[in-house]
């Protein structure tokens, strides 16, 4: 049952990062959602204090991030970077406010669970605003959860039915990522590069290494030793911690793509069952969270543009994988590939964050 915005009994909201590509799509999903609350704080650097900020019909100010600005706070949904949540997410927490963490800060600490509410959201079993979050200790009243990384909450949305059905065995997956999930400086980044090159000048890298406007590079994260980077790194993992489940075996490639907003990504399954792509289908159409385009006959599939501003995951060619078990269609298949969009400031970020709030409500 959710409380009237304006009772007193509603939580107190924070969100840390206010100004930033996902603090404003947080304040979009919270209007929409009508998410309730009796006070809301907007915080962000000192750079952007004092500065206005309309919320649903009414004016807030931006407030300096400080040691002090948790008081009272029941929630508190972080998105200003790893080492702002790793100094004030324990803060925030002690301070009473349960924290939702969009970075990697605290995605693979034990005791804090790492949630997409379709997938797993009995890790939250136990956890209420107001109350002590079961597993972290400390005897106060707030606690940490994390969100996922935006491209294994996308992977994740549609395969985990999959998973479900048939196990997942072994996962191939290669992403085409946006601007936008490197944040506003980026998508500044792709529009003026995009402009100058149009207008004959040269494109001046700044946030990335390389021309971006009419161009793809390997995802901007660190490399590790073993020849991938850490934002392929994380789908492994997180999924291993999501599902619960070590043993599956999973690879991706990580791309930044010139797109604008929402990433694409294309899923190679490998399955211990048999399981055929109008099985799929059927598990996917009745997926929460999930779309399906797959039009063969007009070529009509998911595009970055389809799943912008939206909250599901859009899938499309569903097909059997033919490189594993001959013709396409086999009812004994064991392979099936897919070709999936999602806004990741979206369902990848904000939308997913305040789902898991409204979880605890
Ligand atoms: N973009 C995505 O799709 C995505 C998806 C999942 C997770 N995330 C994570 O979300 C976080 C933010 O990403 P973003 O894309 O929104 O970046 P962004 O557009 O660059 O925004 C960064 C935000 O952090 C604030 N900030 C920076 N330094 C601060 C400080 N010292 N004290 C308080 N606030 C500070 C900024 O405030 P000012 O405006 O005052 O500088 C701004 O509100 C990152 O951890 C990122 O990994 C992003």
């Amino acid at each position: 049952v959710s409380k009237s915005r304006s009772s007193s009994s509603a939580p107190v909201v924070a969100v840390v990062g206010a100004t930033g590509a996902v603090g404003q799509e947080f304040l979009a999903v919270l209007a929409q959602r009508k998410f309730p609350f009796s006070q809301l704080k907007l915080l962000a650097s000192a750079r952007s204090a004092g500065k206005p900020q309309e919320f649903a019909g009414k004016t807030y100010k931006i407030e300096e991030l400080t040691e002090d600005s948790f008081k009272g706070v029941d929630v508190a949904l972080f998105s200003a970077g790893g080492s702002i949540s790793k100094k004030f997410g324990p803060i925030a927490s002690q301070a009473g406010a349960t924290v939702v963490d969009n970075s990697s800060a605290f995605r693979m600490t034990d005791g804090i669970p790492l949630v997409v509410p379709e997938v797993n959201a009995d890790a939250l079993k136990g956890w209420k605003l107001g109350q002590a979050a079961p597993g972290q200790g400390g005897g106060g009243k707030g606690g940490i959860i994390a969100n996922p990384n935006c491209s294994t909450i996308i992977m994740l949305v549609p395969v985990t039915p999959l998973h479900r059905a048939a196990h997942v065995k072994r996962m191939l997956v290669s992403t085409y990522q946006a601007a936008s999930g490197a944040g506003y400086a980026a998508m500044q980044e792709l529009e003026t590069q995009t402009r100058d090159v149009l207008a004959g000048k040269k494109a001046e890298p700044k946030i990335f290494k390389y021309q971006y406007a009419f161009n793809l590079f390997s995802h901007n994260s660190d490399m590790y030793p073993n020849g991938y980077n850490q934002e392929e790194m994380k789908m492994v993992h997180e999924t291993h911690k999501i599902w619960n489940d070590k043993n599956v075996h999973i690879a991706a490639t990580c791309v930044r793509v010139p797109v604008m907003r929402a990433h694409a990504e294309s899923i190679y399954l490998e399955f211990e069952q048999p399981l055929d792509e109008a099985k799929a289908k059927e598990l996917l159409s009745k997926a929460p969270g999930v779309s399906i385009i797959d039009d063969r006959t007009n070529n009509r599939f998911p595009t970055p543009l389809d799943a912008s501003h939206q909250d599901d995951v859009f899938v499309g060619r569903i097909r059997a994988d033919i490189s594993m078990n001959g013709a396409s269609g086999s009812s004994s298949s064991k392979g099936l590939a897919l070709f999936v969009c999602g806004d990741q400031l979206r369902k990848g970020a904000a939308l997913n964050a305040v789902q898991i709030a409204e979880l605890l409500l």
